[in-house]
């Protein structure tokens, strides 16, 4: 198991796949991209499989993400995804996209194994998803998002993010629009995770104004810590049911004290936490021969040390030094 000095226990992991993407929201990447993370650092998708295998069988991992930058640019996904559903236990599986490309491969993911799709998607207008982005690829988004419902990979969660004088005032027509292609919106607070560093307290939309914003439409009931449990967003029943929005207020209201997760990042470095500021190398584990046990026992390691919480809030924080591209989110 994968325990930590706080009692709790790691049963969610997170894998990123690779540190690149096609968008480039301006929350996460500068226009000019990153530089990209060469081949040969990254893990190899036997690599992934052989890890993910023995986080499922030795550490107790009970559900696997897969995450990026963008994970439908791997182009041994739907393999990965195969080979991890014949892990005996199987894993729930679950893929956070920005869903362009989905059209094409949600029957293939899942048909594979695939359990459900998060797709972001910040705004329901095309001029503003480009300002966003920097790409005009909005049509795409939501037909890969429909794809996804066609296809099985329900529920179906839509992840957005506020910033202000972008989309902040788009939280009830994002609702009113999820509720009707029966969607689960989440709104996620901004973190501190670009690579730009441009993330500033004060600028930042927080849970509470976007409660606020929801409000004025809708009627909104909170669902309750008892259904909660390690979930990160906090969820309320929209005028009366049955569909739910949640909010990740990471910043302002953060879970850390349940949090269930561990990562891994395409290079193969496990990290307690996105905003963890130490990473334990796996890759050189594995390419150096290790056996699964001693690979194991590293990784519980890393996550004895997993720290209380990640401090966002608290003045002294200090911003990862990997863009959340590169760490997945
Ligand atoms: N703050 C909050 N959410 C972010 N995401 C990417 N960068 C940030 C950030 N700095 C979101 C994406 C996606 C999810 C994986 O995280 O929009 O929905
Ligand atoms: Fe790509 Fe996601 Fe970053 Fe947007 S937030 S640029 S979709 S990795």
């Amino acid at each position: 198991m994968l325990l930590d000095t706080y009692g709790r226990k790691a049963t969610d992991l997170r894998v990123s796949l690779t540190d690149r993407c096609n968008l480039r929201c301006t929350y996460c990447m500068p226009e000019e991209g990153l530089q990209w993370l060469a081949k040969p650092d990254l893990l190899s998708d036997d690599e992934i499989v052989r890890l993910i295998g023995l986080a499922v069988t030795r550490l107790g991992i009970e559900e696997v993400r897969f995450t990026g930058g963008e994970p439908l640019l791997r182009p041994g996904l739907v393999g990965i995804i195969e080979r991890c559903a014949e892990l005996d236990p199987r894993p729930r599986m679950s893929l956070t996209t920005n869903g362009i490309g989905l059209e094409r491969t949600a029957e293939a993911l899942h048909a594979a194994g695939l359990d459900r799709v998060n797709v972001s998607l910040d705004t329901l207008r095309p001029e503003v998803f480009q300002r966003m982005t920097r790409r005009k690829r909005h049509a795409d988004v939501l037909r890969g998002l429909a794809a996804g419902r066609a296809a099985g990979l329900t529920p179906v969660k839509v992840n957005a993010v506020l910033m202000p004088e972008l989309n902040d005032d788009e939280a009830p027509d994002l609702l009113a629009w999820a509720v009707e292609h029966d969607y689960e919106l989440r709104f996620i607070e901004q973190m501190p995770l670009d690579a730009q560093h441009g993330w500033h307290r004060e600028g930042m939309v927080t849970a509470g104004d976007i409660l606020a914003s929801l409000r004025t439409r809708f009627t909104l009931t909170p669902e309750g810590e008892e259904v909660r449990g390690s979930a990160p967003a906090e969820r309320w029943i929209v005028d009366g049911g049955p569909h739910r929005v949640g909010v990740i207020a990471s910043v302002t209201r953060p879970f850390c004290s349940a949090c269930d997760r561990t990562r891994l990042t395409a290079d193969g470095q496990v990290r307690t936490c996105l905003f963890a500021r130490e990473e334990t190398d796996l890759r050189a584990a594995l390419r150096s021969g290790a056996e699964d046990e001693e690979i194991a026992e590293l990784w519980k390691l890393a996550m004895w040390g997993k720290k209380a919480g990640a401090g966002i809030d608290d003045p002294s924080f200090i911003q990862p030094d990997r863009p959340m591209s590169a760490i997945g989110g």
